[in-house]
């Protein structure tokens, strides 16, 4: 296996103590490989011509400007791509989509490659074959797979034979009944509908947290209950302060937007109303601050635990800490934040210089929370529950509130310490339900 990729900088990480990304167990699988069946290379050319089989894992990022500008998938990259593989193949190569890409990319690539290649009579047989690991979780996604799934052209002969050479190569260590095969299209759009429906699950579950608050039921409570129902099942109902990371509202936005390019409008809308309700419970999140604190924030140190779009990752793509950072800005607030991967450079990109002004990075938790009114917690890492609450009660400006944006806590504790607690979906502390005259 050769991972190729134009970026030096990058490829020098991958070869060096200090990979470029974060995941756990991620060190030691390549430290273990590296050298001996796992090479990393800028010579695309030499990796393309050397290959039977191609992963192509580029970029699908939502199109910023243009038709279809902030839902389509923007496949500069997956083109650019497939002219490479075309120009420097000259034997037959299986092609297997990676990236996630809007149903019938396949199509496309395939008469890029046709048309692009002066070798004559090289033969490209185009599989799709959708990621489904998560981060955080990665390596235990792929060694342990719920499932695999490959998709190719079942209904010929050329399709089948390229279809089972991939099979072959997971069956080494995926248990055969959990590699699935079905047509091209079915595989590309069971990733996006994947992603759609575990999103929208979220946004089900955050819909009825704004409920609970209103109504005295407890979100975790109610979780529970519908997740005993197996039709239902347990995962995925964990009320937050919005879903983040690369996949979710990208993938919905552009399945959207296919859904309305075929007129179908309604489905559509349908899908949108995920990243809506999505948008909602951050705004929603920042209103509960401001107006908790007697309904200002200027000049306010408040500690923001977490920036991650979820624990175990430094990944900051779509995390609901940008959203939630930005409008509390807007309401004059000093963040001092913390998070335990995320390095300042990062969120300086992520929030822009303008925002950074109001905005402290904190290598250690103990100087975010020195003096701070109050705490929001946006990434449920787990450290976060073993810090001594009574301590950092202690330092904190009282009334010191604690605003946990992903229920880790344990509420009824911090209560007792005294701290004035708003946890999503849980019955509302009477001190914020007076400062908000609710
Ligand atoms: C997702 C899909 O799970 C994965 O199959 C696909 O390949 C890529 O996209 P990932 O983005 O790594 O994976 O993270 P995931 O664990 O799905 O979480 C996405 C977001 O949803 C996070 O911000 C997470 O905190 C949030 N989330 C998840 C909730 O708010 N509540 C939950 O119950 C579960």
């Amino acid at each position: 296996m050769t991972v190729v990729d134009l970026n030096q900088q990058r490829i020098d990480a991958w070869n060096s103590d200090n990979l470029p990304i974060y995941e756990p167990g991620l060190d030691e699988v390549v430290k273990a490989c590296r050298g001996k069946n796992l090479f990393f290379s800028t010579d695309c050319e030499a990796a393309i011509r050397a290959a039977q089989c191609i992963f192509v894992s580029v970029n699908t990022p939502t199109k910023k400007t243009g038709l279809g500008k902030g839902k389509a998938a923007d496949l500069t990259y997956w083109e650019s791509a497939a002219r490479n593989i075309a120009a420097w193949s000259t034997s037959d190569k299986i092609i297997v989509e990676k990236s996630t890409v809007p149903v019938r990319t396949a199509e496309a690539i395939e008469k890029v490659l046709l048309r692009n290649c002066p070798a004559p009579g090289v033969h490209f047989d185009i599989l799709s074959n959708p990621e489904f690991l998560a981060e955080g979780t990665a390596i235990d996604d792929l060694t342990t797979p719920d499932r695999v799934l490959i998709g190719g052209k079942i209904e010929n002969d050329r399709g089948t034979a390229a279809c089972a050479a991939l099979v072959d190569v997971y069956a080494n260590w995926v248990p055969r009944e959990r590699i699935l095969t079905a047509n091209l299209w079915s595989a590309e759009l069971s990733k996006l509908t994947a992603n759609a429906m575990l999103a929208q699950r979220i946004s089900s579950i955050n819909a009825i947290s704004a409920l609970c608050e209103c109504t005295g039921a407890d979100v975790s409570q109610v979780s529970f209950a519908i997740g005993k129902d197996s039709r239902i099942g347990p995962k995925f109902l964990n009320a937050s302060v919005g879903f983040g990371g690369s996949c979710f509202q990208k993938d919905i936005l552009n399945l959207a937007y296919i859904c309305e390019c075929h007129g179908l409008q309604e489905v559509a809308d349908y899908w949108y109303s995920v990243v809506g309700m999505n948008d909602y419970q951050k705004t929603r999140f920042v209103r509960r601050v401001v107006s908790a604190m007697f309904n200002t924030i200027r000049n306010k140190k408040i500690a923001m635990l977490g920036f991650a779009f979820k624990k175990d990752t430094g990944d900051t793509r779509e995390t609901p800490a940008i959203d939630v950072a930005a409008g509390m800005i807007e309401d004059g607030a000093k963040i001092a934040l913390y998070d335990p991967q995320v390095p300042e450079e990062q969120v300086r990109m992520d929030m822009g210089e303008e925002a950074m002004k109001s905005i402290t990075c904190y290598k250690n938790p103990t100087d975010a929370l020195q003096d701070a009114h109050a705490v929001t917690i946006m990434t449920e890492w787990d450290e976060f529950k073993t810090y001594d609450w009574k301590e950092i009660y202690q330092v904190m400006h009282k009334p010191a509130f604690v605003f946990d944006g992903r229920n880790i806590l344990d509420h009824a504790h911090l209560s007792e310490i005294g701290f004035i607690v708003y946890a999503l979906g849980k019955p509302i502390d009477p001190f914020l339900k007076s400062a908000e005259g609710a």
